[in-house]
């Protein structure tokens, strides 16, 4: 049975054992101690977003639990590129499996700067574009709802770099198809679809938002049908590789990603409420091809799309 596959880049590709991988922010570094499983076993690890300088984070409250997911305003808390580097990247380099680093700038320059410090870093094998930052250029929209300026951030991080892009979009835009499509127009090798949807609670008993940034990003299964849409819009209009990311928690969902086009997938909220989900994802993937006699996992890949 054959679970690899790769995203291929302009210089290097991403060449994964298998397509099941961690999503940036639920799983950290891939350093800590103590994961329930041996990561090694997975696709690849996506890091937490890594900004230019450290990052604090919001205040308390940053979380809260909804039905069939969460919401989070973490506030991309994080070391800076520098620590990562220097302390992160020689463990990654060790590894079997690819890392993943997952990069935010607050302007276009930020996000060349830091596409630059990361090429050539022995250890991270690719970088994954977060566009929704806040552009104070315009209003403070996220580079991500705008495709003039979501490719303007890929045309800078595409040209500070010979490692494989993938932009993750995100899921609050009228038009997925038209963002894709200056994104890839402007370099992306490769797309990821989706980050959190843009949400809100209400503390009825405090009579104020429960979380301290008023708004937050809903994930987790809640979200599921929503990427399983954009993967499949997008994958309908665009030949480029997706990976597919929002609710996954088990195998089946991992092949309706697939199915709708995705070439690899994502898990994260999953993972808190089980700490093995993306091996749990990885070996329920492995469950169905087995049982079905599918040989490769290509053979998955968009067979759900309508052909016109
Ligand atoms: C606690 C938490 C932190 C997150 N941090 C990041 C982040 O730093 N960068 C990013 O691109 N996405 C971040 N995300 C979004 C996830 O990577 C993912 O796109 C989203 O949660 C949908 O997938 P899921 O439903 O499997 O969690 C975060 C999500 C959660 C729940």
């Amino acid at each position: 049975m054959n679970l690899q596959v790769e995203i291929p880049g302009r210089k290097a590709s991403l060449l994964l054992a298998n397509p099941v991988m961690t999503a940036s922010g639920t799983f950290s570094f891939g350093l800590e101690r103590g994961h329930m499983f041996d990561i090694q076993k997975l696709g690849a690890v996506v890091t937490k977003t890594v900004t230019l300088q450290p990052r604090a984070g919001n205040p308390q409250v940053r979380t809260a639990e909804t039905p069939a997911g969460m919401l989070n305003a973490i506030g991309l808390q994080n070391p800076g590129v520098d620590a990562v580097i220097r302390e992160m990247a020689p463990r990654w380099a060790r590894w079997r499996i690819p890392a993943v680093v997952s990069i935010l700038g607050a302007t276009i320059d930020e996000y060349g700067r830091l596409a630059r410090r990361l090429d050539g870093v022995e250890g991270v094998s690719a970088i994954e574009v977060n566009i929704s930052s806040p552009n104070a250029q315009r209003g403070g929209m996220e580079f991500g709802q705008d495709a003039e300026s979501a490719a303007a951030v890929t045309e800078a991080v595409v040209a500070k770099t010979t490692l494989p892009v993938i932009v993750k979009l995100t899921p609050n835009v009228t038009d997925i198809v038209n963002i894709a499509r200056a994104v890839v127009d402007a370099g992306a090798d490769a797309l990821c679809l989706i980050n959190t949807l843009q949400a809100m609670a209400i503390d009825a008993q405090e009579r104020r938002p429960t979380i301290s940034s008023t708004f937050a990003g809903l994930s987790g299964p809640a979200i599921k049908p929503v990427a399983l849409r954009m993967v499949y819009q997008v994958a309908s209009a665009i030949d480029v590789p997706i990976v597919g990311c929002g609710g996954i928690s088990a195998g089946e969902d991992a092949v309706e990603f697939l199915l709708a086009g995705a070439t690899a997938v994502e898990v994260g909220t999953a993972t808190f409420v089980n700490p093995r989900a993306p091996l749990d994802v990885l070996e329920g993937l492995e469950r169905y091809m087995h049982d079905r006699g599918i040989e490769d996992v290509g053979e998955l890949v968009g067979a759900a799309l309508r052909r016109v």
